[in-house]
């Protein structure tokens, strides 16, 4: 800018150019003396126009705007100078190679995580997945699977009963929660025709007290093949590769002679320790075995309770406890850890 041949206006001119090296409270304090609407030397500068001669007021009216353009320019562009320098003083403190936290999203229960796993094994064999009701009347639950009408089972003390009507065009008897998934291979055997291949995973219910080893509510997985010609071998065939995909290749397993109403013969599948790997430990009380399942090739008497010919057609059933399985995988020693819903637990299994 020029001179103005004003010297009070031209001593401003310095202090303009001072501006751009002033801070925060000096800005102010500078934007108040200059400009201030009751002291400020322009604002002064422009109330003295009217006094002045006709002759001169243009021209000092003239140099007093343009200084006031001009020092309001000034101070505009060093506001923004102060707040860009303070925001990169700001981004300066953080520490950009700090690693970031991990927010927790969420995960697959180990159960579920356990029970996808095995249904994709299965599935890799030609199994189906199937599910079933939780409510079941006594007659899938029980009488279908060859349970004499005074097994113990039925008892108050191990079945949760419900009070429900019976389902209009089911077979019946008292409705209840089911006590084991095996009343869908019920239901499996009378909506198809064999060959029948399914996985069939589902929550159950028994009157039992929440303790290290029981819970009142966990899962199952049950599995049914049935076909012309099905025999024991297909039973153990399929439980061992099963066993070397889940456990490893390599596991030592064993068919124990067991029991159940619904198979004949039957057996109870154990795998060598997943914790002392067979040489006896607390876990699997010195044995060196876990039990992982039970299962058996289909008792006739089921076969005929679902109108299927049993002189034709043999099958093999098996179940599972999921729960029971992860604790093996994990060396979970009180089933309640995994149904509790403590997430630090369960995510820490999860990871
Ligand atoms: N339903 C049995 C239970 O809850 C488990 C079971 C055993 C299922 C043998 C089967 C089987 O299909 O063949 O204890």
């Amino acid at each position: 800018m020029t001179e103005t041949g004003y010297p009070e206006l031209d001593a401003l001119r310095p202090r303009l150019a001072a501006i751009a090296t002033l801070d925060n409270d000096g800005l102010e304090a500078e934007h108040t003396a200059v400009l201030g609407r009751k002291a400020g030397i322009l604002t002064g500068a422009s109330k003295q126009i009217p006094t002045l001669p006709p002759a001169e007021r243009r021209g000092y009216g003239a140099a007093v705007n343009q200084l006031k353009v001009a020092f309001e320019a000034a101070f505009a562009a060093r506001r923004a100078a102060l707040a860009e320098e303070a925001r990169r003083a700001r981004a300066a403190q953080v520490d950009r190679t700090m690693p970031a936290r991990r927010r927790w999203i969420g995960g697959y229960h180990p159960v579920t995580a356990v029970i996808d796993e095995i249904s994709d094994i299965f599935r890799g064999l030609g199994f189906a997945i199937a599910v079933g009701p939780e409510v079941e009347s006594e007659w899938y639950n029980f009488h279908a699977l060859n349970f004499p009408p005074d097994h113990p089972a039925m008892d108050l003390h191990d079945t949760l009963y419900v009070d429900a009507p019976p389902v209009p065009g089911e077979r019946g008897g008292r409705q209840l929660m089911r006590t084991h998934t095996s009343p869908v291979q019920i239901r499996e055997l009378l909506a198809h025709a064999p060959p029948i291949r399914a996985i069939m995973p589902g929550m159950v219910y028994r009157n039992d007290p929440f303790d290290p080893s029981h819970a009142p509510a966990f899962q199952q997985i049950e599995g049914l093949a049935v076909d012309e010609g099905i025999s024991f071998v297909d039973l153990k065939a399929t439980l061992a590769h099963f066993v070397q995909r889940f456990f490893g290749a390599g596991t030592e397993i064993r068919f124990r002679p067991s029991y159940f109403p619904f198979t004949e013969p039957s057996a109870e599948v154990d795998v060598e320790c997943q914790l002392c790997h067979g040489s006896g430990c607390p876990a699997c009380k010195g044995t060196g075995w876990m039990e992982i399942l039970g299962s058996g090739m289909v008792h006739p008497a089921v076969l005929e309770n679902c109108g299927l010919d049993a002189e034709r057609y043999t099958g093999f059933a098996f179940g599972m406890g999921p729960a029971r399985i992860a604790m093996l995988r994990y060396g979970v020693t009180d089933i309640r850890h995994l149904y509790e819903g403590d997430m630090r637990f369960l995510a820490h299994l999860a990871s």
